[in-house]
């Protein structure tokens, strides 16, 4: 097993690990290691079936069932289909996936703890994903925004209705207020500052996508603040940018990572993944 980092901010590249077949604990603690010092990791060539990924994925921690039913695989709902390929004029997998900046589930209570997502099908051109260290964006903010993050707490959405920061997909348009009212109905509160539970590093935790608001503080005032705090920690040194391979899996850690799909997909290309979600803990 061999480990090349992918770039100043982050990511790591492991080479000559088959994660078709079970990885021995003292491989895996490796592998676990180098998750934590790199925040992604790369394992290129994989041939994995959903059970294969899904037993690659538990060694991280519990699987997450994702809020949206419709693209879970029939058999194996802990596979999320992310696609732009249509069939009878209908999206197979969710095709807005990533489209602002964000980590995953941050809008549950316990957000995700890491993401799994492996290539099936990769385009000739876009459909590159964004990553930023948030341990970098928290690390290099100026000492006064520091102590006055510091205890602030942020509100966390699903509903894209509510967030004039994020857009709403054509797709959904017609089906928007109910899809965002039933599929996640309850915000949730997050520390806009999180300490990461492996590694007692603290990363910033608010993302355009789903935080919306600071708690105590007035409206203008957190807009603002947010504002202030979303250009920082997608400063361009802080960014790795992952060009896919067929057969890629990535795992990314959500507790201290924003990500973004940059798209850009040909009309004609298809893309299509397969994603699992580790569950994470409350944040604090
Ligand atoms: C995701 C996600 C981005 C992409 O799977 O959580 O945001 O580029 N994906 O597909
Ligand atoms: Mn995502």
């Amino acid at each position: 097993m061999q480990i090349n980092r992918l770039s100043d901010a982050l990511g790591a590249e492991i080479a000559g690990l088959d994660l078709s077949a079970p990885v021995d604990d003292a491989t895996f603690e490796q592998v676990r290691e180098a998750f934590h010092a790199h925040q992604v990791i790369v394992f290129r060539d994989q041939r994995l079936t959903p059970e294969q990924q899904i037993a690659a994925s538990r060694r991280f921690g519990e699987l997450e069932i994702h809020i949206s039913t419709r693209f879970l695989l029939a058999d194996h709902p802990e596979v999320l289909v992310l696609s732009n390929r249509k069939v009878n004029g209908e999206y197979v997998g969710v095709e807005n996936a990533g489209d602002h900046w964000h980590s995953d589930l941050s809008y549950k209570t316990n957000p995700s703890l890491g993401s799994l997502l492996y290539a099936l099908e990769v385009p000739e051109i876009g459909g590159d994903t964004e990553w930023a260290n948030q341990y970098m964006a928290y690390d290099s903010l100026p000492q006064a925004t520091k102590d006055r993050v510091a205890g602030l707490r942020a509100r966390h959405t699903f509903n894209r209705l509510r967030n004039p920061r994020v857009s709403i997909p054509e797709h959904h348009k017609g089906e928007a207020a109910q899809r965002y009212a039933t599929l996640s109905p309850d915000d949730a509160i997050h520390p806009v500052v999180r300490i990461h539970p492996a590694t007692g590093r603290k990363a910033l935790f608010v993302s355009p996508r789903f935080t919306i608001g600071i708690e105590d503080v007035p409206e203008a005032e957190g807009q603002a603040l947010l504002d202030e705090l979303f250009a920082h920690a997608t400063r361009p040194e802080f960014i790795y940018r992952h060009r896919w391979r067929q057969g890629d899996l990535l795992f990314w850690d959500n507790r201290c990572l924003l990500h973004l799909a940059c798209r850009g997909i040909p009309p004609d290309q298809i893309r299509h993944m397969h994603r699992t979600t580790v569950a994470g803990d409350i944040p604090y």
